[in-house]
């Protein structure tokens, strides 16, 4: 099933110019960049973002994390784009992620891990609409 997803290349990340090597690595697994969003999340918006989290002893840490740097938001398209993302992505962890994975690349810790992914539908749908509010549906075939 063609489905989006949201990415993020998170302020770590944009610190160390990983945004080209991050993208191409998207764009040569055949998830599709289909909206493009560069800025500084205020720590509100980064809180809003994160609110599943709002209880998790990181959260504080997380969105001062997150609200610290520029970020690159991405809208990304393709066959089952949500699961191949997150595989792609590599685990939480860095230290725990696949060899060949993002956050094995470019991840520094459990916190500074390089990059944002949805984990679900339900999930991507809440965070597309909330940096893209007019794409959260997929491009009729
Ligand atoms: O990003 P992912 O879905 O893999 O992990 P999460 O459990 O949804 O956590 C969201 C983000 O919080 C992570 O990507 C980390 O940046 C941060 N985090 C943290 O700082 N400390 C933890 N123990 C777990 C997550
Ligand atoms: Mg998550």
């Amino acid at each position: 099933m063609i489905e989006r997803t949201l990415a993020m290349i998170k302020p770590d990340a944009v610190k160390k110019h990983a945004i080209g090597d991050i993208v191409s690595r998207y764009e040569k697994a055949g998830l599709h960049p289909v909206a493009v969003r560069m800025m500084q999340l205020a720590k509100p918006i980064a809180e809003g973002f994160y609110a599943v989290h709002k209880t998790r002893p990181f959260f504080d840490s997380l969105t001062t994390f997150m609200s610290s740097g520029p970020v690159v938001i991405l809208v990304l398209e393709g066959e089952d784009t949500i699961t191949r993302h997150r595989a792609l992505m590599g685990a939480t962890d860095p230290a725990k992620a696949d060899k060949g994975t993002i956050r094995a690349a470019h991840g520094t810790n459990i916190e500074y891990n390089a990059v944002h992914g949805s984990d679900s539908a339900d999930t991507a749908a809440f965070e597309i609409g909330f940096f893209f509010p007019q794409m959260d549906l997929p491009r009729p075939a």
